[in-house]
């Protein structure tokens, strides 16, 4: 008890008390400033073609490389969780020089959109534009002399986007980093009468230490060299904001960055610049750190999950694609009460 007589035990200085609105889990709760939501959550899905296909990936835990059939599984699933929507990636049979099997309408991708544009889920349907997992040599576009080049892979890419437009994506994702892939997409949609399907640009994708795991599933990894030479160095933060800038000029509706955690600063900087829906990417090396420290009892999996999916929003976020969609979705049901 103090009275007027006892002097105070301690200096009457002036100082902040942050720690007030800290007190309680319903303190907490109120002023917690980022509230992440299902709704803004993209699931990777990789599609392989046949039926009742449901092949786990060891680098990947938690994930597989599903059939069309067990796609749609997975779909009602997320739907049910309230996941925003799907990210799809083929997986095909056979690969060659020009990745045609990207533009096959009979491939994975269009028959696990067909398959689900039946269905009407409340899912987002989105489909990756790319070449490296249908190239023979793992590259993101055509070679001529032991390079990449830009710009006959760039009718490859439309033709691609437009098989995916055709069997029923809202939303096409090229990540291909060639210049000009979006303006190439979208008068390839154009010109076919997709005006309405949508493009979110790989704007800002780094050539990442980070897709290790990705390219075990998908089975894209080079065959020689590296992706430098059309990826962006990891170095480049002016860089990046003119990718994002040159892709919204294309055209381009919503704008990634990619990988999440390695971008912030990048977020951060294109929420100011841009009015575009911004999405972040948490790649398969961000999952597979999370998961490897977890399984050793390094981690909490829930809590650092969470944290990161926290950050990568924080940061400017609007949509985030992560292969915790599902799990992340299940967890925020379960912290529904305060913490
Ligand atoms: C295709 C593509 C890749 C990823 C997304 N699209 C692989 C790569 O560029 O090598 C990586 C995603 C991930 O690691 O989860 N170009």
């Amino acid at each position: 008890m103090t009275s007027l007589s006892s002097p105070p035990a301690t200096l009457p200085i002036a100082f902040d008390r942050t720690r007030r609105l800290r007190a309680s889990p319903a303190l907490r709760r109120l002023v917690r400033e980022t509230r992440l939501t299902p709704a803004a959550f993209v699931a990777p899905v990789f599609v392989v073609s046949g039926h009742d296909r449901h092949e786990p990936i060891a680098s990947l835990p938690g994930q597989a490389r599903l059939s069309p059939d067990r796609v749609v599984l997975l779909a009602r699933e997320l739907a049910e969780l309230g996941v925003g929507g799907l990210l799809l990636f083929g997986v095909p049979e056979e690969k060659d020089a020009r990745g045609t099997g990207a533009a096959d309408p009979d491939g994975p991708v269009p028959t696990a959109l067909r398959a689900l544009r039946a269905t009407d889920l409340p899912l987002a349907l989105m489909a990756d534009v790319c070449l490296c997992e249908y190239t023979s040599h793992g590259h993101c576009g055509v070679i001529a002399d032991g390079r990449v080049v830009n710009d006959e892979t760039l009718p490859l890419l439309a033709e691609a986007a437009v098989a995916y437009a055709a069997a029923g994506a809202d939303i096409v994702g090229p990540s291909a980093m060639m210049d000009g892939q979006v303006a190439a997409i979208r008068s390839g949609l154009d010109g076919r009468g997709f005006i309405d399907v949508g493009i979110v640009a790989y704007a800002c994708k780094h050539a990442s230490a980070f897709y290790g795991p990705f390219r075990d599933a998908a089975g894209s990894a080079p065959s020689f060299g590296d992706r430098r030479g059309y990826q962006m160095d990891a170095a480049n933060g002016r860089e990046a904001l003119r990718e994002m800038a040159i892709d919204a000029a294309e055209g381009a509706d919503m704008l990634m960055v990619k990988p999440a955690l390695t971008s912030l600063d990048l977020l951060v900087k294109a929420r100011k610049r841009f009015d575009l829906p911004l999405a972040a990417y948490q790649v398969s090396g961000e999952l597979a750190m999370i998961e490897a420290a977890a399984e050793r009892g390094w981690i909490d999996r829930r809590a650092a999950a969470l944290e990161t999916l926290t950050a990568i929003t924080r940061a400017g976020a609007d949509v985030v694609i992560t292969y915790f969609a599902a799990a992340a979705s299940r967890w925020l049901r379960e912290l529904e009460q305060p913490r």
